[in-house]
């Protein structure tokens, strides 16, 4: 696209601008600019004000218009963010709303799977489920974003170790639904009396002096709850079958299960997924429904984006971008001087783009995950009332995987529970099922470990990611030599389009890899537009 030179701002002045009001340091005055300074860990909310009003002055001069394919999250923060700079801005999005994978399904709600049949979420008002992202860690730039938009939080429980293991085929302990807290007690118990016992036998003596076994010691003693031979015979912190009470009621504390069955059972390799550093407590989901995150960056955005635009062609031309797309049955282009395309691969390596032959092989070649939920509308919130679980999750290995229990709405008396979250096998096995047979297939597992599952079943509403329209899949799932020989080529522009999307992070299946790398990709056309700003000055 061309302009006047007039209305052109260089690298030199811009930086100027900046410097003269802010003091900033020239050399990081692009990312600047934009807000973007410091990386997410570190971020706080004065890196994400908004723009200064110098900035503001030096970017309506931009005049750089930038196409974005995909209201998800990668798109709706680049426009949020090219926006606050100044630059013009127009979303392209297939659906009818907003959020992309950030979807959340409420009574009325509508979805056809690819080949499938048209499913009308029956939730009752005020019920819902968040079908694609659930949960935000604390560290993710995410947070920094809802504090900036005001999207309201609140806890999400991640981990509660009042709520269940059950395992099937697994020995002694098949089929009986144990609480976290138990077996995660046992375990410790157990390994702690181990490792003391080597502590002691001189067969930790190469490694550490007679004092750190003592305090090792010590340490096990108490982490593990062991007596004073360093036996482990139990704990509190496994919970009690009689509560501790007034009176003459002191608690009883359980027996614990044999170490023998629990490594048997298996149900010890769970417990190291919750404390996975993105799944660390706390973990926070906003206040309604994840969406309000796409609400609220949409409102930010009026009038810039198009809805049941589909795209058809990206292409490149000799100073910008072409986009083809169809909307209500009519074909239409829109032009840019950049495009950023959030579109997942799953979709867009079926899109004709002029694209490498090293980025088309590379789309080709990446797979996208399987996953599935389903919610269940309970009429009563029996597993609080009957189980005294308040949110949470509960892990098994039948087919259904999880259990999550709703963190919000807590001794009201409906909830909409997750009745499976499920990947890989399981997630294609039951999303090849008719939506009738999902739900009664995880109906019936879910009874095995809650009695009033069937009785107190009101609606369902089901999601097979890798069916959903326009993302085929949960989120992308880069193998060690997919991140060696492929991702490279995706972060590389084609020319003047950039991608942009969980896809292009190490933050995949996650809101905060879209937020980071459509921050990415911003700063990548920032700096080159200041660039080339300032050799059409120096050519001049
Ligand atoms: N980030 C996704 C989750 O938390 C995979 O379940």
């Amino acid at each position: 696209m061309t302009e006047k030179l007039d209305k052109v701002v260089t690298r030199r002045d811009f930086l100027n601008q900046v410097g003269k009001v802010g003091g900033a340091v020239a050399v990081y005055g692009a990312m600047d600019s934009l807000g973007l300074l410091g990386s997410s860990m570190f971020a706080n909310a004065a890196s994400f004000n908004a723009p200064k009003k110098s900035d503001l002055v030096m970017a309506n001069k931009m005049g750089k218009k930038v196409v974005i394919l995909g209201a998800g999250i990668a798109g709706l923060a680049s426009a949020y963010e090219l926006s606050k700079a100044g630059y013009d801005v127009h979303i392209l999005e297939a659906r009818d709303r907003t959020g992309g994978r950030n979807w959340t399904v409420r009574g009325g709600t509508e979805e056809t799977e690819i080949n499938g049949v048209k499913q009308v979420s029956k939730f009752d008002k005020g019920q819902y489920m968040n079908a694609g992202p659930a949960r935000i860690p604390q560290h993710h730039v995410t947070i920094d974003y809802c504090r900036e938009l005001g999207v309201e939080l609140e806890a999400f429980t991640n981990v509660n170790e009042a709520a269940y293991y059950y395992q099937e085929n697994v020995g002694p302990l098949s089929n009986t639904k144990i609480r976290k807290r138990e077996i995660k007690a046992d375990t410790r118990g157990y390994v702690a009396e181990l490792l003391s016992k080597a502590a002691n036998q001189t067969a930790l003596d190469e490694n550490l002096t007679s004092q750190d076994i003592e305090r090792l010691t010590a340490y096990l003693t108490r982490d593990g709850a062991l007596n004073s031979s360093r036996k482990y015979t139990g704990t509190s912190y496994r919970g009690y079958t009689e509560l501790p009470g007034a009176g003459l009621k002191p608690g009883t504390v359980g027996t614990p299960y044999k170490f023998s069955q629990i490594l048997e059972s298996g149900m010890m390799n769970h417990i190291s997924s919750e404390y996975s550093f993105d799944q660390q407590m706390m973990v926070f989901q906003p206040v309604g429904g994840m969406d309000s995150i796409p609400k609220a960056l949409e409102a930010k955005l009026p009038g810039k984006i198009t809805f049941g635009a589909e795209v058809q062609e990206i292409r490149q031309t000799s100073d910008g971008t072409r986009v083809v797309y169809k909307v209500n049955g009519k074909t239409k282009e829109m032009t840019g001087d950049y495009c950023i395309c959030t579109i997942p691969l799953s979709v867009l390596k079926n899109i004709p783009a002029d694209f490498s032959s090293e980025m088309i092989n590379a789309m080709k070649n990446i797979s996208y995950a399987p996953t599935g939920k389903i919610g269940f509308q309970f009429k009563n919130r029996f597993w609080e009332t009957e189980d005294r679980i308040m949110g949470g999750m509960t892990t098994t290995n039948m087919d259904i995987n999880q259990i999550w229990y709703p963190s919000y709405g807590y001794l009201s008396q409906k909830g909409v529970v997750i009745g499976y979250y499920n990947f890989g096998q399981a997630a294609l096995d039951l999303g090849n099922m008719t939506i009738a047979q999902r739900e009664k297939h995880a109906l019936a597992q879910g009874a095995k470990i809650h009695k009033s599952y069937t009785s107190e079943f009101e609606n369902s509403f089901s999601v097979a990611w890798h069916k959903i329209k326009y993302n085929e899949g949960g989120w992308v799932s880069y193998t060690a030599s997919d991140r060696q020989n492929y991702y490279p080529i995706l972060n590389q522009p084609q020319g003047r389009i950039y991608l942009a999307g969980e896809h292009l992070s190490y933050l995949t299946a996650w809101m905060a890899g879209a937020f980071e790398s459509a921050r990415v990709a911003v700063t990548q056309i920032h700096e080159r537009t200041l660039q080339e700003n300032d050799s059409k000055v120096k050519a001049g």
